[in-house]
């Protein structure tokens, strides 16, 4: 009977407080208050609608301020225990209201009005949550469960609404060894199963697409074993040993001048050395010539032509930066000379608009330069031929599909997104354009604080982990409502697979334990992914974007 559960999950009335600072519920029975942790989900339904609280602090009142510590508790069941229990001494749970739920039109409202004074107030309840997190058995291609409630058991299922998800950037964030890598592939696997994206993923430690060890030694399936032929995995190895692996291969003229700058620091690119690349830059355009192509083809030539021409760079200062981006010639996938249209940026670009993701490996062994040059060069090229895609839809959308939405996927998002470099990498434009081209961003990262601060503020949807530093806690809650409460949830957090989820794609910021990323995820997507009607559906999408793509001249 409905009125037992409400009865057994209550926690007591409200007695004061206000929209602002949040109410007060005088808690009924003590025994409530050791059960109930920070940032649980109260709810208080009145005959129109549920108001639902985040649980913000717990405090011990008394009528008598002298009482509190005059009384001794004493024995639970002596008189004056008894007595003074729950009339002049009592607790009270602080609780912020932030959503209501209409009853009659069945849909979430922005919280604008509280509940009237002496209000019952209970724990959420199942019913509670799937009201308004939406559920996945009603609507398998919108939501998809990450977690349970923090403190509820595991059937209390928590959505992220996969739609919202992809409109906007989004962060997830943790110290390492949180459950950083984990959730973000439960999330791209949710972004697969619900089909309305396709990912580019930038997998600085081979942690998504193969399957992995996990530090405890089990063995993990990645992406591609649970999704098969809608994953697509790439590496910069030439040979690579696994089959199906394809080969980056990047034409030596689509690196631009701002994703060597972005890579200054690695390169060892001073302030003068950057200055005299881009004068040589200018200078070898108006020869008709690609500026990194001709200093890494006929870099001594270059040395010797300009020798003594101080007026366009100085003579020693040309011949470091040669020597420095010299190292670029070693890069495996870096090419010359080829011809049009052979480049991993049009595969990728083919396999995205046909619905299947990408993931670009790297080992454990690459250098960081490697993933920094590669996802910045491909991220550029990318962005800009979505965008191209994207005004051609927008000019004319009878004649041209709109571009399959996509979500690039970075680890150590700091390295792209920092004060110094956001200006030169495409990413800051990506997180600050609201997703204009259809792309956003996922960024995964444990030191939140070092990404630019208004990118920071910018992203829609935040997954955060356990933090320990007062600034990264700072940046992982820029720019969102009642951040100080919130910090206090964050800091009640285990250090592993329980986070605080908050933004665009949920209507409340909740408390969750993380989905185990194990056999029964592994069967769950094999139900739902089921693997002829993925075959069936990629025939058909492959039919339809080769169309297109013929359509649009690539
Ligand atoms: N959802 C999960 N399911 C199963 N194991 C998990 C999950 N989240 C974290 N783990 C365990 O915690 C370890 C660290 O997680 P990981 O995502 O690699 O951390 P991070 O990326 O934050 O450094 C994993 O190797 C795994 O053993
Ligand atoms: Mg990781």
């Amino acid at each position: 009977m409905s009125g037992s559960i409400y009865e057994e999950n209550k926690i007591g009335k409200i007695i004061g407080g206000s929209y602002s600072e949040g109410l007060a519920i005088k808690v009924e029975d003590d025994s409530v208050v050791e059960n109930t942790r920070i940032g649980a989900i109260l709810v208080s339904q009145t005959e129109k609608r549920k108001y639902y609280c985040m649980l913000t602090d717990m405090v011990i009142e008394g009528m008598n301020k002298q009482a509190l510590s005059e009384l001794p508790r004493g024995n639970s069941s002596s008189l004056l225990s008894r007595i003074t229990r729950g009339t002049s001494i009592y607790n009270v749970f602080k609780a912020q209201p932030v959503l209501s739920y209409d009853l009659e039109e069945k849909k979430n409202q922005p919280i604008r009005n509280i509940p009237p004074h002496a209000s019952s107030v209970r724990r959420a309840t199942y019913d509670d949550i799937s009201d308004v997190f939406g559920s996945f058995e009603k609507n398998p291609k919108r939501f998809f469960p990450v977690g349970s409630v923090l403190d509820m058991d595991e059937s209390s299922t928590v959505c992220i609404d996969m739609e919202r998800f992809i409109e906007r950037s989004s962060g997830i964030y943790g110290r390492t060894g949180t459950g950083k890598s984990f959730i973000a592939r439960l999330i791209m696997a949710g972004i697969i199963l619900c089909d309305k994206a396709s990912l580019l993923i930038f997998d600085a430690h081979s942690d998504h697409g193969p399957d992995l060890v996990d530090e405890e030694n089990r063995h993990v399936k990645g992406l591609k074993s649970l999704f098969g032929s809608k994953v697509q995995i790439m590496t910069i190895e030439n040979s690579s040993s696994m089959a199906g692996i394809l080969p980056i291969e990047i034409d030596v003229r689509d690196v631009e001048i701002e994703d060597i700058l972005s890579i200054a620091e690695e390169l060892k690119l001073n302030e003068t050395a950057q200055q005299v690349m881009i004068a040589l830059k200018n200078r070898l355009e108006t020869e008709g010539k690609h500026w990194l192509e001709e200093i890494l083809v006929n870099g001594e030539d270059l040395a010797e032509r300009f020798k003594d021409s101080e007026a366009v760079v100085n003579r020693s200062s040309l011949l470091a930066l040669i020597r420095k981006l010299s190292v670029l010639k070693e890069l495996p996938y870096l090419k010359y000379g080829r011809r049009p249209g052979t480049n991993s940026i049009d595969v990728i670009l083919n396999y995205l608009q046909r619905g299947i993701s990408v993931d670009i490996t790297f080992s454990k062994s690459d250098k960081l330069l490697h993933y920094l040059f590669v996802t910045n060069v491909l991220s550029r090229r990318i962005y800009h031929r979505y965008m191209e895609m994207y005004e051609k839809y927008a000019s004319n959308k009878q004649k041209y599909p709109s571009p399959r939405p996509l979500v690039i996927a970075i680890e150590e998002a700091h390295r792209f997104l920092s004060p110094d470099v956001a200006k030169q990498t495409i990413f800051g434009t990506i997180a600050r354009e609201m997703r204009k081209a259809k792309v956003s961003l996922m960024c995964i990262d444990q030191r939140p604080s070092q990404i630019d601060s208004e990118i920071a503020s910018q992203i829609g949807t935040r997954v955060i982990l356990s933090l320990s530093d007062e600034a990264d806690i700072a940046s992982a809650l820029a720019g969102m409502k009642n951040s100080k409460q919130l910090r206090s949830i964050i800091e009640s957090l285990d250090s592993k697979q329980q986070a605080l989820l908050i933004g665009h794609a949920v209507p409340m910021p909740i408390a969750i334990k993380t989905r185990g990323y194990d056999n029964s995820f592994y069967d769950f997507v094999s139900i739902y992914a089921q693997k002829h009607e993925v075959d069936e559906k990629y025939e058909k999408t492959i039919e339809v974007s080769k169309k297109w793509l013929d359509e649009m001249g690539y």
